[in-house]
């Protein structure tokens, strides 16, 4: 189970470094191309399902409560990133064609780039905490003694 929880951890791991590509995409393009609706997809329904599972996945590996705590840390993070979003547009802040950015909403906003990042950084320290542990040993197999378990690997 550690090995899966791995795996999603490194496919949510690149879909974020995907979503900065996406965002970057969104902003170098041309408005009409509404190349940024990538971006909002990625972040609305793969990022969400990935991080979901990969937090059930947690649980079932029994990644430790400190790992499973930065996990709830990363979902968070990305539930903020839309937050960002709702309390600027409480202040007034509207989006393109029609932009307006009143007062702190440019700096509200801003935090959305520097949450997704620490986001990103987040699953890569997980990835690497949790790799270093190795897999999990079942109870039944840590009680056997070494060389019963080295017979019945090899029967
Ligand atoms: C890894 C970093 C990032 C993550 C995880 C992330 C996540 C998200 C999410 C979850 C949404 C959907 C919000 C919603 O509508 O409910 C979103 C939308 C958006 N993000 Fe990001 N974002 C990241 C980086 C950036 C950066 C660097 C920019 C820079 C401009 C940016 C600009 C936007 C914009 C303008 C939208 C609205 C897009 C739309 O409505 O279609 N994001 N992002």
């Amino acid at each position: 189970m550690r090995k899966a929880f791995l795996v999603v951890n490194a496919l949510l791991t690149l879909s974020l470094i995907a979503q900065l590509y996406l965002a970057a995409l969104g902003f170098f393009s041309p408005p009409e191309d509404e190349l940024f609706r990538f971006h909002g997809m990625n972040g609305r329904f793969v990022l969400p399902v990935l991080l979901i599972v990969w937090i059930v996945l947690g649980f079932v590996a029994r990644i430790g409560r400190s790992n499973i705590v930065l996990t709830f840390v990363c979902l968070v993070l990305l539930a903020l990133q839309t937050v960002y979003f709702i309390v600027a547009g409480a202040l007034g802040a509207t989006p393109p064609p029609n932009e307006s950015t009143p007062g702190a909403t440019p700096y509200i906003l801003a935090l959305h780039g520097l949450g997704g990042t620490i986001l990103l950084l987040l699953t890569v320290v997980v990835f690497s905490r949790v790799r270093r542990m190795g897999p999990r040993v079942r109870a039944a197999e840590a009680s056997e003694p070494a060389g019963a378990r080295a017979s019945s690997a090899a029967g």
